[in-house]
């Protein structure tokens, strides 16, 4: 069954593409696939972007976790930033560190922690808690 969006009219074709995404991607409720597993290596990130929210995928010893984008000093690009200490990412733009398994501020010029969402693997594929 498809449910069409009360304002499908108005919507581009991003917008249509990511409301077909939620109605045929979805199995688990609240949760989007978003990337396969090997899309994201041990030790490395990947940029997606779910309801224009960027989330940072980041491999830590095989496990998947996804943060939001934005550094809460100025809106930094963390899934830019360099991992240290094997789970902080550092922003590469002033250095906050932020725990990438929580999203706690760790270091100075952040004090906010960023948005984290859960994450399940299926199939080989990524699925995090729909961002709202
Ligand atoms: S924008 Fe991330 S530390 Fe400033």
């Amino acid at each position: 069954m498809y449910l069409a969006p009360p304002n499908a009219t108005h919507l581009n074709e991003d917008d249509n593409q990511s409301i077909q995404n939620l109605f045929t991607d979805r199995t688990m409720s609240n949760y989007i696939k978003v990337a396969a597993l090997a899309d994201v290596p041990v030790g490395g990130s990947k940029l997606v972007e779910v309801n224009r929210i960027r989330v940072a995928l980041f491999n830590l010893d095989g496990a998947i976790h996804a943060i939001e984008d934005v550094c809460t000093h100025d809106g930094g690009p963390l899934v830019e930033g360099t991992i240290v200490d094997g789970y902080q990412v550092q922003c590469p733009r002033h250095g906050a560190r932020f725990d990438i398994r929580t999203g706690a501020a760790l270091s100075f010029p952040a004090f906010e922690p960023t948005n984290t969402y859960a994450v399940q693997i299926k199939d080989g594929e990524i699925w995090i808690e729909e961002p709202r």
